[in-house]
């Protein structure tokens, strides 16, 4: 059975192991057919997701889209619709930060924060909600992290963000068991992706891999449709870093 499957940030990181795993899962599952709608700003990197999902077998669709354009996030969700006549998962994965004490934090910074964690994420996951309401199925998850429900000094702009997409991950879910639809909100702590530049090897070394968090998003989709995951949470098991 087809599944239409958009993944936000799937070029790099958290966003590109989901992609990943879902393609990996059609080997082992008869019958799933994954279709994996990667987006992301960089062409390149979703070209290297799709030859590596491809290989598995699985249809994929590159869609260039920087979601923090509101237009191009809608467009998007048209274009899906347009081209599919449905949804079955979204995963508001991309997802930015610009890491610095409050004090130093711009006005630039600020506004790209916003447009990208809240704005787009909200605007896209507006649209392609109302088709899952009409055809009472759909799961949407959330990468947030546990910055969406505890303080980091160096996140004020970030950790805004992040609580604002638990709030709506929230509220959508009133929504959403009206219809069926099930809402997950996934809380990483530290997980080495490209999001962290440079890391020193001990710090890495204590630090999540990017598949421990795309396993586990994937069963949850494959749960029964009767069963929804609320909130996935993981840690280091040591701990946060950078408290
Ligand atoms: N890594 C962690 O420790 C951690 C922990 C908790 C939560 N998270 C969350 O997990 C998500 C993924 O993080 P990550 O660490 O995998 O980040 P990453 O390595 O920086 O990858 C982010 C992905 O999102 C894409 N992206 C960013 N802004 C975008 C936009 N405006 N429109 C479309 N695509 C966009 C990026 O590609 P382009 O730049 O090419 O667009 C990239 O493919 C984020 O929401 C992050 O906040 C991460």
């Amino acid at each position: 059975m087809k599944h239409i499957i958009l993944v936000t940030g799937a070029g790099k990181g958290i966003g590109k192991a989901i992609a990943l795993e879902f393609a990996k899962k059609s080997l082992s599952l008869p019958g799933f057919e994954p279709v994996l709608i990667l987006v992301s700003r960089t062409a390149e990197d979703l070209d290297d997701v799709a030859a590596e999902c491809s290989a598995c077998g699985v249809r994929t669709d590159c869609m260039v889209t920087d979601i923090s354009d509101t237009a191009g996030a809608i467009r998007l969700a048209d274009t899906v619709i347009a081209r599919y006549g449905t949804i079955d998962c979204l995963v508001n994965n991309a997802g930015v930060g610009r890491f610095r004490p409050f004090r130093e934090i711009t006005e630039e910074d600020f506004d790209y924060t916003v447009a990208t964690n809240m704005k787009g994420t909200f605007f896209l996951t507006q649209k392609l909600f109302a088709v899952m309401e009409e055809q009472r199925k759909g799961h949407i998850f959330f990468i947030t992290s546990v910055a969406a429900e505890k303080a980091f000094k160096s996140s004020s702009v970030y950790c805004m963000t992040k609580f604002a997409q638990k709030g709506l991950a929230e509220t959508l879910r009133l929504y959403a068991k009206e219809c069926n639809v099930r809402i997950t909100s996934v809380m990483p702590g530290a997980v080495y992706t490209p999001m962290w530049g440079e890391v020193p090897e001990t710090v890495k070394a204590a630090m999540m891999m990017p598949e421990d968090i795309a396993v586990p998003v994937v069963g949850a989709y494959l749960l029964p449709g009767r069963t929804s995951v609320e909130e996935l949470v993981f840690r280091p098991v040591t701990g946060d870093i950078n408290e």
